[in-house]
């Protein structure tokens, strides 16, 4: 039954005016009528094609009302069925409504009390059809819920990775056999249990502690690196989200997703130790080479003719930068295995930024560049001098270096809440936002068509990041592709260290 199609009434009746004068009415109500003589036709009429309600006579030839409804409102349960009853068939008609009739009306027909009894029939079954469709929509979205449930449960169990859902009392309520794996774990384990049972990691714990305290400062997930025995595991948290009383969606714990990188981290040591003895093994005999080269330009071999004297100079040149790029890959080595010296020492940043400054402006104007300094006072920190320089010089050659059209590079220093704010800034070819988290990495480089002639290893930063966090101090970096970028950094000023 829509809304669309006009209603239509099947009347079961032998008397023929009573058909034709319902005819006329139910039309004048706007309800389309098919007609049926007896008990049989209305059966055959309705296996041709439903109806949304019948009115049935009892007394008919062939097929009674009565047994009409015994076969009829089986097969057609939604459909209802209004019995018209003479008072010789009152007790006939009763035993209808037993059989699942609607409602009866008595002969003579009151066609006022039979349309409203229509009309509540109709809508009874509107109400009812509404239930159906509600109750189908429930049964549907259980059956598709039941079936992402599985389809996220196989995912979850095949995983390589070992995944763990915890609550806010730190137990695990889910977990997948490679987790079990992951702790050395032989045994299946029941849910809930607490994850120090599984994981007894104080970072990790630590971290869902967090996490349930919505101490994350805005970050959708924490990624950490965990020791399990002699396995390393990165350990990827994020706050799963449920309903509660109070609040619509709060944090009702976490899900953890760990990987085994115990073979990566062997791989990256064994790298690392690769190119620290290829670069021990380099530096040794270029240090030689150079000595030698500097005593030819010396004079100290003889006299040199002029070409011979510029190629010389041309390899000292190249060996200075070879040697350059050997010390960056010896110092990052040493940052990250925590052998680089940091010495303490009392510099004034604001002095050491002047002298370096004078020392590239020669460079600076080469490249067409105007670099200026502004220092307000004398800023004193403790820390390695030679370190310092690093971070200065890195900083102060990339500004320069990535302005390819000339430009101008401003280094400024102040104190800014018991620290020493260094800014270095350039009206250079900017870094694009999504480069921007990459910078400070190994090796890495952004490529840019107007910076592709300037040579670098992509060590600079990561080295510069290396001392400043070594310095319990802090860099960050904003950029404006093709307008220019500003690097700052903070380091600890000497009062406020001694406090
Ligand atoms: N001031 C800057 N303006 C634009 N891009 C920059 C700036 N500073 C750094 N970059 C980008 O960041 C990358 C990494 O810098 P980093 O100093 O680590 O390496 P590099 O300069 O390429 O090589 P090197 O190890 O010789 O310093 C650079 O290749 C460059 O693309
Ligand atoms: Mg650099």
């Amino acid at each position: 039954m829509t809304m669309a199609d006009p209603i239509k009434i099947m009347l079961v009746d032998d008397e023929k005016a009573f058909r034709e004068t319902s005819r006329r009415l139910f039309k004048g109500r706007g309800f389309d009528m098919v007609a049926a003589e007896n008990g049989q036709a209305a059966l055959d009429s309705l296996h041709r094609g439903p109806v949304d309600l019948i009115v049935l006579d009892l007394k008919m030839p062939v097929m009674s009302g009565e047994e009409f409804l015994k076969r009829a409102h089986p097969l057609y349960p939604d459909i209802p069925i209004i019995v018209l009853t003479g008072h010789g068939t009152l007790d006939v008609a009763v035993e209808c409504m037993k059989q699942g009739a609607y409602d009866f009306l008595t002969k003579p027909i009151d066609f006022d009390r039979l349309f409203l009894t229509m009309e509540r029939a109709l809508e009874k079954r509107r109400l009812e059809d509404k239930a159906k469709r509600f109750q189908d929509d429930i049964v549907r979205s259980y059956l598709d819920l039941n079936t992402e449930k599985k389809r996220l449960e196989t995912i979850i169990n095949c995983m390589a990775n070992g995944v763990m859902v915890t609550d806010r009392e730190l137990h695990i309520v889910l977990h997948n056999p490679a987790l079990l794996r992951m702790a050395g774990m032989t045994a299946p384990v029941e849910n809930p249990l607490p994850v120090s049972r599984v994981l007894n990691d104080s970072s990790l714990l630590e971290t869902l502690r967090k996490i349930q305290s919505r101490e994350i400062g805005g970050k959708d997930f924490i990624s950490q690196e965990i020791l399990l025995g002699k396995k390393v595991l990165r350990a990827i948290s994020a706050p799963t989200l449920g309903p509660d009383r109070n609040v619509f969606w709060t944090v009702t714990g976490a899900v953890t997703v760990l990987e085994d990188i115990t073979a990566f981290k062997e791989l990256d040591r064994m790298k690392t130790d690769f190119v620290n003895m290829v670069a021990h093994e380099l530096r040794s005999p270029l240090v030689s080479v150079r000595q030698l080269q500097t005593v030819l330009l010396e004079g100290m071999a003889g006299p040199l003719q002029e070409k011979q004297d510029e190629f010389v100079r041309r390899g000292v040149k190249k060996i200075d930068n070879l040697l350059e790029l050997i010390n960056d890959l010896l110092n990052v080595a040493r940052l990250e295995g925590g052998r680089l010296v940091q010495q303490s020492v009392r510099i004034d940043v604001s002095e050491m930024i002047a002298e370096i400054v004078t020392l590239f402006d020669q460079r600076a104007r080469q490249q067409g560049v105007t670099l200026t300094c502004s220092c307000e006072c004398s800023l004193p920190i403790y820390a390695d001098p030679g370190n310092i320089e690093k971070v200065l010089n890195n900083l102060i050659s990339n500004a320069i270096n990535y302005s390819p059209g000339g430009g101008r590079v401003s280094v400024s220093a102040r104190p800014v809440e018991g620290f020493a704010e260094i800014r270095v800034s350039d009206t250079g070819v900017g870094i694009p936002p999504e480069e921007l988290p990459k910078i400070f990495d190994k090796f890495y480089r952004v490529k840019h068509p107007k910076t592709r002639h300037v040579t670098g290893t992509g060590l600079g930063l990561s080295l510069v990041k290396g001392i400043v966090d070594g310095c319990c101090g802090k860099i960050d970096v904003t950029s404006v592709p093709d307008q220019g970028t500003s690097f700052r950094v903070l380091l600890p000023l000497m009062e406020a260290e001694q406090k």
